[in-house]
Protein backbone atom coordinates (compact mmCIF):
# COMPACT_ATOMS: atom_id res chain seq x y z
CA UNK A 1 0.00 0.00 0.00
CA UNK A 2 1.20 3.42 -1.46
CA UNK A 3 0.18 6.67 0.77
CA UNK A 4 0.11 10.00 -1.39
CA UNK A 5 -0.76 12.26 1.35
CA UNK A 6 -2.18 15.72 1.34
CA UNK A 7 -4.86 17.08 0.29
CA UNK A 8 -6.57 13.90 1.53
CA UNK A 9 -5.63 10.26 3.23
CA UNK A 10 -5.18 9.10 -0.15
CA UNK A 11 -4.47 4.95 -0.01
CA UNK A 12 -3.64 2.92 -3.14
CA UNK A 13 -4.13 -0.82 -2.99
CA UNK A 14 -2.32 -3.49 -5.00
CA UNK A 15 -5.99 -5.27 -5.90
CA UNK A 16 -9.32 -5.46 -5.34
CA UNK A 17 -9.11 -7.76 -2.27
CA UNK A 18 -6.46 -5.83 -0.22
CA UNK A 19 -8.93 -3.03 -0.47
CA UNK A 20 -12.00 -4.45 0.03
CA UNK A 21 -10.19 -5.95 3.16
CA UNK A 22 -9.02 -2.86 4.68
CA UNK A 23 -11.96 -0.58 4.02
CA UNK A 24 -13.82 -3.63 5.97
CA UNK A 25 -11.43 -3.37 8.49
CA UNK A 26 -11.65 0.47 8.78
CA UNK A 27 -15.20 0.74 8.73
CA UNK A 28 -14.95 -2.22 12.08
CA UNK A 29 -12.35 0.37 13.29
CA UNK A 30 -14.66 2.98 13.38
CA UNK A 31 -18.05 1.09 14.71
CA UNK A 32 -15.81 0.14 17.43
CA UNK A 33 -14.37 3.66 18.16
CA UNK A 34 -17.76 5.42 17.86
CA UNK A 35 -19.74 2.84 20.00
CA UNK A 36 -17.06 2.45 22.59
CA UNK A 37 -17.60 6.81 22.86
CA UNK A 38 -20.69 7.18 22.12
CA UNK A 39 -22.49 3.87 22.49
CA UNK A 40 -23.80 3.95 18.64
CA UNK A 41 -22.43 3.87 15.44
CA UNK A 42 -24.14 5.99 12.78
CA UNK A 43 -23.24 5.20 9.16
CA UNK A 44 -24.46 6.34 6.02
CA UNK A 45 -23.21 3.40 3.17
CA UNK A 46 -23.18 4.35 -0.27
CA UNK A 47 -24.77 2.47 -3.34
CA UNK A 48 -23.49 1.32 -6.74
CA UNK A 49 -21.24 -1.84 -6.94
CA UNK A 50 -17.78 -1.19 -5.22
CA UNK A 51 -19.15 -1.58 -1.74
CA UNK A 52 -20.57 -4.57 -2.10
CA UNK A 53 -17.78 -7.32 -1.74
CA UNK A 54 -16.61 -5.14 1.47
CA UNK A 55 -20.40 -5.34 2.87
CA UNK A 56 -20.07 -8.84 2.36
CA UNK A 57 -16.57 -9.08 4.02
CA UNK A 58 -17.67 -7.45 7.09
CA UNK A 59 -20.71 -9.67 7.13
CA UNK A 60 -18.42 -12.75 7.02
CA UNK A 61 -17.89 -15.27 9.40
CA UNK A 62 -13.91 -14.09 10.31
CA UNK A 63 -15.24 -10.52 10.71
CA UNK A 64 -18.91 -10.58 11.86
CA UNK A 65 -18.13 -10.34 15.53
CA UNK A 66 -16.11 -7.54 15.02
CA UNK A 67 -18.79 -5.33 15.22
CA UNK A 68 -21.61 -4.60 18.20
CA UNK A 69 -24.23 -4.49 15.03
CA UNK A 70 -26.69 -3.90 17.41
CA UNK A 71 -25.59 -0.51 17.77
CA UNK A 72 -25.14 0.01 14.52
CA UNK A 73 -27.79 2.64 13.03
CA UNK A 74 -27.99 2.30 9.01
CA UNK A 75 -28.08 5.24 6.82
CA UNK A 76 -27.92 5.94 3.21
CA UNK A 77 -26.33 8.56 1.11
CA UNK A 78 -28.88 8.01 -2.01
CA UNK A 79 -31.47 5.68 -2.96
CA UNK A 80 -32.46 5.46 -7.08
CA UNK A 81 -36.47 5.86 -6.96
CA UNK A 82 -37.48 2.01 -7.24
CA UNK A 83 -39.02 -0.22 -4.79
CA UNK A 84 -36.78 -1.91 -2.29
CA UNK A 85 -37.20 -5.11 -3.74
CA UNK A 86 -36.18 -3.94 -7.42
CA UNK A 87 -32.37 -5.46 -8.92
CA UNK A 88 -31.67 -1.40 -8.87
CA UNK A 89 -32.50 -0.68 -5.39
CA UNK A 90 -29.30 0.22 -2.95
CA UNK A 91 -31.01 -0.85 0.36
CA UNK A 92 -31.52 -4.26 -1.43
CA UNK A 93 -27.79 -4.45 -2.41
CA UNK A 94 -26.89 -3.75 1.45
CA UNK A 95 -29.89 -6.05 2.54
CA UNK A 96 -28.58 -9.31 0.21
CA UNK A 97 -25.10 -8.34 1.21
CA UNK A 98 -24.75 -6.69 5.11
CA UNK A 99 -27.75 -6.78 6.82
CA UNK A 100 -28.74 -10.34 6.14
CA UNK A 101 -25.73 -11.66 7.44
CA UNK A 102 -25.54 -8.66 10.62
CA UNK A 103 -29.41 -9.20 11.61
CA UNK A 104 -29.17 -5.42 13.24
CA UNK A 105 -32.43 -4.31 14.75
CA UNK A 106 -35.04 -3.06 12.24
CA UNK A 107 -35.71 -0.09 14.25
CA UNK A 108 -31.63 0.27 13.44
CA UNK A 109 -32.55 0.17 9.74
CA UNK A 110 -32.96 3.78 8.15
CA UNK A 111 -33.65 3.27 4.25
CA UNK A 112 -34.91 6.16 1.70
CA UNK A 113 -38.29 5.04 0.57
CA UNK A 114 -37.45 4.49 -2.93
CA UNK A 115 -40.66 3.56 -3.45
CA UNK A 116 -42.40 6.61 -3.02
CA UNK A 117 -42.76 9.96 -5.21
CA UNK A 118 -39.30 11.50 -5.51
CA UNK A 119 -39.33 14.83 -3.20
CA UNK A 120 -42.04 13.32 -0.69
CA UNK A 121 -39.25 10.75 0.01
CA UNK A 122 -36.62 12.80 -0.17
CA UNK A 123 -38.11 15.20 2.37
CA UNK A 124 -39.73 12.13 4.65
CA UNK A 125 -35.81 11.39 4.72
CA UNK A 126 -34.69 14.83 5.81
CA UNK A 127 -38.13 14.59 8.78
CA UNK A 128 -36.21 10.88 9.75
CA UNK A 129 -32.54 12.59 10.13
CA UNK A 130 -34.17 15.16 12.08
CA UNK A 131 -36.12 12.98 14.58
CA UNK A 132 -33.61 10.40 14.66
CA UNK A 133 -30.60 13.29 15.79
CA UNK A 134 -33.73 15.17 17.46
CA UNK A 135 -32.47 18.02 16.23
CA UNK A 136 -34.48 21.23 15.12
CA UNK A 137 -35.01 22.25 11.37
CA UNK A 138 -32.60 26.05 12.88
CA UNK A 139 -29.83 23.34 13.53
CA UNK A 140 -26.85 22.28 11.65
CA UNK A 141 -26.40 19.35 10.27
CA UNK A 142 -25.56 16.22 12.29
CA UNK A 143 -22.23 14.50 12.63
CA UNK A 144 -22.81 11.07 11.01
CA UNK A 145 -19.63 8.79 12.84
CA UNK A 146 -19.01 8.06 8.87
CA UNK A 147 -20.64 8.17 5.39
CA UNK A 148 -19.02 5.87 2.78
CA UNK A 149 -18.75 7.10 -0.66
CA UNK A 150 -18.66 5.91 -4.27
CA UNK A 151 -17.25 7.83 -7.56
CA UNK A 152 -18.25 7.78 -11.07
CA UNK A 153 -16.05 7.97 -13.87
CA UNK A 154 -18.02 11.49 -14.86
CA UNK A 155 -16.75 12.35 -11.35
CA UNK A 156 -20.56 12.16 -9.75
CA UNK A 157 -20.68 11.28 -6.15
CA UNK A 158 -23.67 10.07 -4.36
CA UNK A 159 -26.69 11.08 -6.76
CA UNK A 160 -24.18 14.52 -7.35
CA UNK A 161 -23.80 14.41 -10.67
CA UNK A 162 -22.36 17.16 -12.78
CA UNK A 163 -24.51 19.90 -14.50
CA UNK A 164 -27.55 18.85 -12.11
CA UNK A 165 -29.50 21.08 -9.60
CA UNK A 166 -28.40 20.92 -5.80
CA UNK A 167 -25.07 20.70 -6.21
CA UNK A 168 -24.78 23.87 -4.69
CA UNK A 169 -27.30 23.66 -1.97
CA UNK A 170 -26.51 24.97 0.93
CA UNK A 171 -29.54 24.45 2.80
CA UNK A 172 -31.40 20.76 2.75
CA UNK A 173 -30.00 17.75 3.97
CA UNK A 174 -31.71 15.79 1.42
CA UNK A 175 -33.26 16.25 -2.00
CA UNK A 176 -34.77 14.48 -5.26
CA UNK A 177 -31.62 15.03 -7.93
CA UNK A 178 -32.23 13.98 -11.14
CA UNK A 179 -29.55 11.51 -12.55
CA UNK A 180 -27.09 12.53 -14.93
CA UNK A 181 -28.60 13.04 -18.17
CA UNK A 182 -31.70 10.92 -17.39
CA UNK A 183 -34.73 12.70 -16.55
CA UNK A 184 -35.24 10.33 -13.62
CA UNK A 185 -34.70 11.43 -9.98
CA UNK A 186 -32.88 10.04 -7.23
CA UNK A 187 -32.93 10.53 -3.87
CA UNK A 188 -30.04 12.03 -2.47
CA UNK A 189 -27.74 13.53 0.79
CA UNK A 190 -26.47 16.42 -0.02
CA UNK A 191 -22.84 18.17 0.64
CA UNK A 192 -24.59 19.97 3.51
CA UNK A 193 -25.09 16.91 5.18
CA UNK A 194 -22.46 14.47 4.14
CA UNK A 195 -19.67 17.57 5.19
CA UNK A 196 -20.80 17.68 8.35
CA UNK A 197 -19.18 14.38 9.02
CA UNK A 198 -16.37 12.85 11.14
CA UNK A 199 -15.36 10.89 8.90
CA UNK A 200 -16.04 10.58 5.12
CA UNK A 201 -14.32 7.21 2.87
CA UNK A 202 -14.27 6.93 -0.60
CA UNK A 203 -13.85 3.47 -2.05
CA UNK A 204 -12.73 3.87 -5.73
CA UNK A 205 -11.48 0.28 -7.68
CA UNK A 206 -11.16 -0.22 -11.52
CA UNK A 207 -9.20 1.69 -14.66
CA UNK A 208 -12.40 3.28 -15.92
CA UNK A 209 -12.01 5.80 -12.82
CA UNK A 210 -8.52 6.08 -13.18
CA UNK A 211 -8.46 9.57 -15.79
CA UNK A 212 -11.40 11.11 -13.55
CA UNK A 213 -9.49 10.61 -10.06
CA UNK A 214 -5.98 12.07 -11.15
CA UNK A 215 -8.22 15.24 -11.75
CA UNK A 216 -9.71 15.27 -9.04
CA UNK A 217 -7.16 14.70 -6.63
CA UNK A 218 -5.03 17.05 -8.23
CA UNK A 219 -7.66 19.94 -7.75
CA UNK A 220 -6.80 21.49 -10.77
CA UNK A 221 -8.78 24.37 -11.58
CA UNK A 222 -11.61 24.00 -13.11
CA UNK A 223 -14.53 26.40 -14.13
CA UNK A 224 -16.88 24.24 -12.61
CA UNK A 225 -16.03 21.49 -9.84
CA UNK A 226 -16.73 17.85 -10.42
CA UNK A 227 -19.59 17.11 -7.87
CA UNK A 228 -16.82 14.61 -5.82
CA UNK A 229 -15.06 18.04 -5.42
CA UNK A 230 -17.44 19.23 -3.31
CA UNK A 231 -17.32 16.75 -0.96
CA UNK A 232 -14.85 18.66 1.95
CA UNK A 233 -15.82 17.57 5.36
CA UNK A 234 -15.89 20.44 7.17
CA UNK A 235 -14.19 18.94 10.59
CA UNK A 236 -13.68 15.19 9.87
CA UNK A 237 -11.32 13.15 7.85
CA UNK A 238 -11.48 12.26 4.36
CA UNK A 239 -10.34 9.16 2.95
CA UNK A 240 -9.48 7.99 -0.41
CA UNK A 241 -8.85 3.92 -0.62
CA UNK A 242 -8.23 3.21 -4.19
CA UNK A 243 -7.05 0.13 -5.72
CA UNK A 244 -3.88 0.25 -7.89
CA UNK A 245 -6.49 0.56 -11.19
CA UNK A 246 -7.81 3.16 -10.48
CA UNK A 247 -4.77 4.58 -9.04
CA UNK A 248 -3.02 3.86 -12.50
CA UNK A 249 -2.82 7.90 -13.78
CA UNK A 250 -2.16 9.05 -10.09
CA UNK A 251 1.33 10.49 -9.76
CA UNK A 252 3.39 9.04 -7.17
CA UNK A 253 1.41 5.85 -7.17
CA UNK A 254 3.68 3.60 -9.61
C1 LIG B 1 -25.30 4.95 -6.59
C2 LIG B 1 -24.23 5.71 -5.91
C3 LIG B 1 -23.18 6.29 -6.80
C4 LIG B 1 -22.04 5.27 -6.91
C5 LIG B 1 -21.17 5.59 -8.09
C6 LIG B 1 -20.12 4.53 -8.29
O1 LIG B 1 -26.37 4.85 -6.06
O2 LIG B 1 -25.03 4.45 -7.68
O3 LIG B 1 -24.30 6.03 -4.65
O4 LIG B 1 -22.70 7.52 -6.42
O5 LIG B 1 -21.30 5.24 -5.73
O6 LIG B 1 -21.97 5.64 -9.24
O7 LIG B 1 -20.78 3.36 -8.67
P1 LIG B 1 -20.04 1.98 -8.82
O8 LIG B 1 -19.53 1.63 -7.47
O9 LIG B 1 -21.11 1.03 -9.28
O10 LIG B 1 -18.96 2.20 -9.82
Amino acid sequence: MASLGAPAAVSVFRGRDDLDEAAAEQIADLAGTAIERSGRFTWVLSGGSTPRPVYARLASEQMAGRVEWSRVHFFWVDERCVPPEDAESNYRAARETLLDGVNPPAANVHRIRGEDQPEQAAAAYEQLLHEFFQVGWDAPPPRFDLVLLGMGADGHTASLFPGTPHLLETRRWVVANPAGDTIRSRVTMTPVIINAAANVTFIVAGSSKAARLSEVLRGEPRGTPWPVQLIKPVDGQLRWMVDADAAAKLEGAR
